[in-house]
């Protein structure tokens, strides 16, 4: 038996200002799909053999969350609420208390990523499930195309091996690691029994084990929620699965998945992922643009207009209006961050 589990802790912050704090990047509908991100990744399980998610989150988003959920018809899912996010270990490890069954496995999936071919991510889980049921941790590895420093590298060997997985290396290891074609990029997606993943956590942070087994006993329920004790869950150490278990367990294995995916990470992704014009401008709602290309524009509540412009992104909401160089795309956690601080 599979149990998707969802992850929906982030905000995403830097797609500023559609995301805000009380409304995450995973619940807003950013592609030309109706579905929002975290609706795509609950559908796209209900066409494997599996049964209803799993889905941790914080708990201001729970609202929006079950009622996206139940949007899509989806009744039975167990939503999991951290009162504070301590990183995916912990969330992880939430799952796999809360499906209390040592055989089940678990599909690790973040809400926020875009994945169109489903036939290839099913073929991947297939075959990753064979992986699964003898006690590894799978990983899904994806071709890498730049020398990104936000993703885990994964050094492939034969018959599925990890031989090295390096999470988020500086620029002059992930050049490297590009160019020696050994790499794979870390999906982010993960298969496992739910006592494969509670045994090496176990092993390699137990701190992090008992933290969180602690606070998922005292947990209440209420509604379709699962709320786990506040003290004893803010005190857990915040760490990665990533860093926490598949840097340092022996059962890691990856299967390649070669379909499209895309971590919509900011503006920039955003552009680049979406269908362009003429122009190769991206341009939503209510917009004219003139003598304007390599822009993106989102226009939500009012008429936006551009005259002579290019390489922009130009994203307006009722309260906020954000103009920034596309190659800056990553700088506008700054003025998140100045929000935050000065209000
Ligand atoms: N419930 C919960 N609680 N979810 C969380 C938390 C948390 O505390 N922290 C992060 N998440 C969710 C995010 O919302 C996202 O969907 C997913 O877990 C991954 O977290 P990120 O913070 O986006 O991780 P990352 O992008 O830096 O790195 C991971 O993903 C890369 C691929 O996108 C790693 O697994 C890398 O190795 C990988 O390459
Ligand atoms: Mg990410």
């Amino acid at each position: 038996k599979i149990i998707p589990v969802i992850l929906s802790g982030g905000v995403g912050s830097r797609l500023w200002p559609l995301s805000r704090e009380h409304f995450p990047k995973q619940c807003l509908n950013l592609t030309h799909d109706h579905l929002s991100l975290l609706q795509q990744t609950a559908q796209r399980t209900q066409h494997l053999d599996v049964s209803e998610p799993v889905v941790v989150c914080n708990e201001d988003h729970r609202f929006l969350i079950a009622q996206q959920l139940q949007e899509l018809g989806i009744k039975d899912a167990r939503i999991v609420l951290e009162p504070i996010g301590r990183n995916t270990a912990p969330a992880i490890t939430l799952a796999a208390l809360e499906v209390n069954s040592d055989d089940t496995m678990l599909l690790v999936l973040p809400a926020d990523h875009v994945i169109n071919d489903t036939n290839a991510f099913e073929e991947a889980i297939l075959q990753a499930t064979s992986l699964a049921k003898e006690n590894k941790l799978v990983t899904f590895g994806i071709q890498p195309t730049r020398p990104e420093t936000g993703y885990g590298y994964i050094k492939a060997g034969q018959n599925f091996d990890v031989e090295r997985f390096v999470e988020k290396p500086d620029s002059d290891k992930a050049t490297e690691y590009l160019a020696s074609g050994d790499y794979l990029w870390n999906s982010g997606m993960f298969l496992f029994k739910a006592r494969t993943f509670l045994t090496e956590l176990k092993t390699h942070r137990e701190d992090i084990y008992q933290a969180v087994s602690k606070a998922y006993e005292k947990r209440s329920q209420d509604l379709d929620f699962v709320r786990v004790d506040t003290t004893i869950f803010s005190e857990c150490p915040e760490e990665s699965i990533d860093y926490a278990v598949m840097e340092l367990t022996k059962k890691a294995k990856v299967v390649p998945y070669s379909g499209d995916w895309s971590d919509i990470g900011a503006w920039d992704a955003l552009y680049d992922f979406s269908e362009k014009d003429s122009d190769q401008n991206v341009l939503i709602g209510d917009v004219m643009a003139e003598d304007t290309n390599n822009t993106l524009i989102n226009a939500r509540s009012r008429l936006v207009a551009a005259v002579g412009v290019s390489n922009l992104a130009i994203i307006e909401t009722a309260d906020a209006v954000l103009v920034i160089d596309k190659n800056n795309a990553q700088h506008v956690k700054k003025i998140v961050k100045r929000i935050q601080k000065e209000g």
